[in-house]
């Protein structure tokens, strides 16, 4: 007894479900609610991508999610040693080093990504709008450390400011995992997720009522293309693109595949209740997927038109939304400023989990404590996210692969992780939990304290059938097999 004592003790545990479920959001709610949901969901149709999303969601999303903080809060370990564990056989554990990967891989360019948040937040809070609003991308390429020369050569010169501004981000990041999970990662995510709730509504309150004066297009005309389901030249191939389209975003909005719900599910406690924090999470992260469409969608239409919402991604953040703040006038650097506070916490406490998930592993696969795991996570992620900002100039190439058109290093870093090891991994998990741990156990672990959980039929039959056909497809589909 007071050897488990002590083990709890220097694993640490979230003090109660509440703990849990703003921790595992604020791992959800990231770069991927912001910048990539609204795009799709502007692109695939409007509310015809909301109501498959949201289906997928109480489907698919909800059984892999259930699975892997099940095997956690089982095995109280990280990944790989709760894949080993929970059947007691070490073959299985190379799942669980599967899963470590991606976040190793993640979690450099993820916080290089924060970096260039940072900077423009700086950039608008010290009254730079226009600039960022008229330089368009060249202004954004700048930021990166991507100069060009005047024939539009990249220049190989270092530029240390990315690399600063991501040492800002990581180091941020690393003194909030030091403290642990009941005083570190539960104190961030208990103060962090309520602002981002506010901030997020608070701006939602006025984009609506947007208009542009020159064009005469108002928010409430692209608020309409983000909400009514358009069937508009949706043949049997472009809905299943949208389809395709919403389970990917799906699981990487979920933080799925790379560890980390398994990870959080290991300091969940046993008297919490799973089913309910689970849908929590879901509704947490959708909810906030949904809201920064209702800002982004429509601002971005009224001030740049139909034009402006084809933009994704980087572009989407950097290059459209500057656009949209330097369109509302002075009224922009507030609007811009919180805007950019409000990315720099979501992407904030998802690199916490992320650094978390590689941190656990390292502690109790080699048995070190956590102060010497999270600094070695640390130097790790620093080295290798320098060298993703030296990608942009010293190490600049332009590659093309599989569905990825003129990337650099942070996009093949990017491709490997999401569009190849998660769905292997969750492919994996789904075989682990449906055929080798099973289901019936992992039910048990979900209603350990006689919680309902209706639904447990659906749980078993997309974890066994269903999923892992999904995510085949998925995978198939990052080689370009669908076109
Ligand atoms: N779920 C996060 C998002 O939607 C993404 C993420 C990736 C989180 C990697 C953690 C780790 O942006």
């Amino acid at each position: 007894m007071e050897v488990l004592e002590d083990q709890k003790k220097t694993r640490g545990s979230f003090s109660n479900g509440l703990g849990f479920v703003l921790a595992a959001a604020g791992s959800a709610v990231g770069l991927g609610n912001l910048w990539r949901f609204p795009y799709l969901a502007a692109k695939d149709g409007g509310g015809l991508f909301l109501v498959v999303y949201i289906v997928l969601a109480l489907t698919f999303g909800f059984a892999l999610m259930t699975a892997e903080v099940a095997l956690g809060r089982y095995t109280q370990k990280s990944p790989v040693v709760a894949f080993e564990q929970a059947v007691n056989n070490k073959k299985w554990g190379f799942i669980g080093w599967g899963a470590t990967i991606v976040p190793a891989i993640i979690l450099p360019y993820y916080a290089v990504i924060g970096g260039w948040v940072c900077k423009y937040a700086f950039l608008f809070l010290t009254g730079k709008r226009t600039a960022a609003a008229d330089g368009g991308k060249l202004y954004f390429y700048d930021q990166i450390g991507l100069h060009l020369t005047e024939t539009e050569d990249v220049m190989t010169n270092i530029d240390v400011m990315p690399m600063l501004w991501f040492l800002l981000f990581i180091t941020a990041t690393f003194i909030i995992v030091y403290f642990g999970v009941e005083n570190g990662i539960e104190k961030a995510s208990k103060i962090l997720m309520p602002m981002l709730l506010a901030i997020i509504l608070f701006i939602t309150g006025f984009s609506l009522f947007m208009k542009d004066e020159e064009s005469g297009r108002t928010a409430m005309d692209g608020l309409k293309i983000y909400l009514i389901p358009s069937f508009e030249g949706v043949t049997f191939t472009g809905f299943l693109s949208i389809v395709l389209d919403a389970m990917s975003q799906l699981f990487y909005s979920l933080s799925l595949a790379m560890g980390i719900m398994i990870t959080y599910g290991s300091y969940m406690k046993k008297e919490s209740s799973m089913p309910q924090s689970i849908n929590q999470i879901e509704i947490f992260d959708t909810g906030i997927a949904f809201v920064a469409g209702l800002i982004m969608v429509p601002t971005v239409y009224c001030f740049l038109g139909e034009e402006g919402l084809s933009s994704a991604g980087t572009s989407l953040m950097f290059v459209a939304m500057p656009k949209v703040f330097g369109a509302m006038g002075s009224f922009g650097t507030f609007v811009g400023s919180l805007f950019f506070i409000l990315v720099i916490f979501a992407a904030l406490t998802s690199c916490i989990s992320i650094m978390e998930a590689v941190t656990s592993t390292i502690m109790d696969r080699f048995n070190l404590l956590r102060h010497k795991a999270v600094t070695i996570t640390y130097i790790m992620a620093i080295v290798l996210g320098v060298i993703v900002c030296l990608g942009y100039n010293k190490f600049f190439f332009s590659v093309s692969f599989a569905n990825v058109a003129g990337g650099q290093i942070l996009d093949v870093f990017d491709w490997v992780t999401n569009s190849l090891l998660m769905p292997i991994v969750a492919i994996l998990t789904c075989i682990y939990v449906g055929y080798v741990w099973g289901t019936k156990v992992a039910l048990s672990e979900v209603m350990l304290n006689g919680e309902k959980f209706p639904r447990a039929k659906l749980f078993e039959i997309m974890t066994k059938y269903v999923s892992p056909v999904l995510l085949a497809i998925i995978l198939l589909n990052s080689f370009g097999v669908f076109g």
